[in-house]
């Protein structure tokens, strides 16, 4: 008996700034390796951050919220750019995003800060530290400072203030912590915690916690913990003594933009946000509105990102490969502007969009 094709449907929110234009260079990617692969994809467009408050008066339409609760994963674009900067806070374009994170429950965000090796000539780090650099970031995203309440702007005895607070549950240590022995289990086994316990009671209780759960549970795996501004030293000094990374919801977003670097671009720093039952992928750069629309930003983070949809959405861990393979390839010669070197080609995003696909074609 032959077995049905189950189709895939995917949502495309690519939102604002450069988001159009890259994650279009990831689409691009997705339709050809799932057509390779003989997947069956259907994709589905709607608006989300800044273009949806110009739309809809919100950052996450009713319809972009029903479409992401039935996709099987979502790809995520930029959101945000001057022009909504003086708007209300509370629908701000990041508000979109930020809701699909929580409302979907995507609690665990994997960034790979990956060196790749013909571009290693790119990176602001000696290639000797860098070479075979392969980091994944496991950054709790549904918790922390970023939710945590209260929250808001008052006044107090005359005085105006803004307060946030960071808040860590048992269950939500718990569960990234688990995730991410998981994850380190697969990759090479050696699991780094990031926490500021030295000065903060929400560090001291995860470092608890984590340390627990690596002993009970995940003896296999070594574990070592980190005060963060330590490991944010350490990883743009030795990033080859790092295999997983967790930590908490701002740090990983402050660490991830620094480890993003080590590839010598922001823009070759991919995502994947998992929960229970949903997923969604999205390049850790932003909307780069200095530069959207002229077809120059790099769209290998988008790309990087349908990588990793393939790995964790579909199962397909050797799809990721291929594609990190096409990436690695076209890097040796083509470049954008961010990574351009002496001797390069200098592509626009669409173009390398192109050649990537040709490359997976021709591979
Ligand atoms: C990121 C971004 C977001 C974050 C912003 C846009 C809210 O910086 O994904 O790293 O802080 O999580
Ligand atoms: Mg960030």
């Amino acid at each position: 008996m032959t077995k049905t094709a189950v189709t895939k449907k995917i949502l495309i929110t690519s939102g604002d700034g450069i988001g159009p234009e890259v994650t279009a260079q990831g689409v691009k990617v997705l339709r050809a390796v799932a057509a390779q692969a003989g997947m069956d994809v259907t994709l589905t467009e709607c608006l989300i951050g800044g273009a949806a408050i110009d739309a809809t008066g919100d950052p996450l339409p009713a319809d972009t919220w029903a479409q992401a609760q039935t996709a099987d994963a979502i790809l995520f674009g930029a959101a945000g750019g001057p022009k909504w900067d003086k708007g209300d806070f509370y629908q701000n374009p990041g508000k979109g995003l930020l809701k699909l994170r929580r409302d979907l429950k995507l609690f665990a965000n994997l960034r790979l800060a990956k060196v790749f090796e013909s571009a290693i000539d790119a990176s602001p780090i000696k290639p000797e530290r860098i070479r075979g650099a392969d980091v994944l970031i496991v950054r709790e995203l549904t918790g922390g400072i970023y939710f945590g309440k209260p929250r808001g702007r008052r006044e107090e005895d005359g005085v105006q203030l803004a307060l946030n607070t960071m808040v860590y549950r048992d269950w939500e240590v718990e569960r990234i912590a688990r995730k991410a022995f998981e994850i380190a289990r697969l990759r090479g086994k050696r699991l780094t915690s990031v926490d500021k316990g030295n000065a903060l009671e929400v560090g001291r209780f995860w470092r608890d916690i984590v340390e627990r759960i690596g002993q009970e549970e995940y003896p296999d795996v070594a574990l070592d913990s980190l005060y963060v501004d330590n490991a944010a030293m350490q990883i743009i000094r030795d990033p080859l003594q790092f295999d997983t990374m967790v930590m908490g919801n701002m740090f990983g977003d402050i660490l991830s933009d620094a480890a993003g670097n080590l590839a010598g671009s922001l823009g070759m720093l991919p995502s994947a946000s998992l929960g229970e039952s949903h997923a969604l992928y999205e390049p850790c750069h932003g909307s780069a509105p200095d530069i959207a629309g002229q077809d120059s930003a790099n769209p290998m983070a988008s790309i990087l990102s349908v990588a990793m949809m393939f790995r964790y959405s579909f199962d397909r861990p050797d799809l990721e490969t291929r594609i990190h393979d096409a990436v690695n390839t076209v890097l040796a010669t083509h470049r954008t502007g961010d990574l351009m070197a002496e001797g390069k080609t200098r592509v626009g995003c669409s173009q390398m969009g192109d050649l990537v696909v040709q490359q997976l074609e021709a591979a």
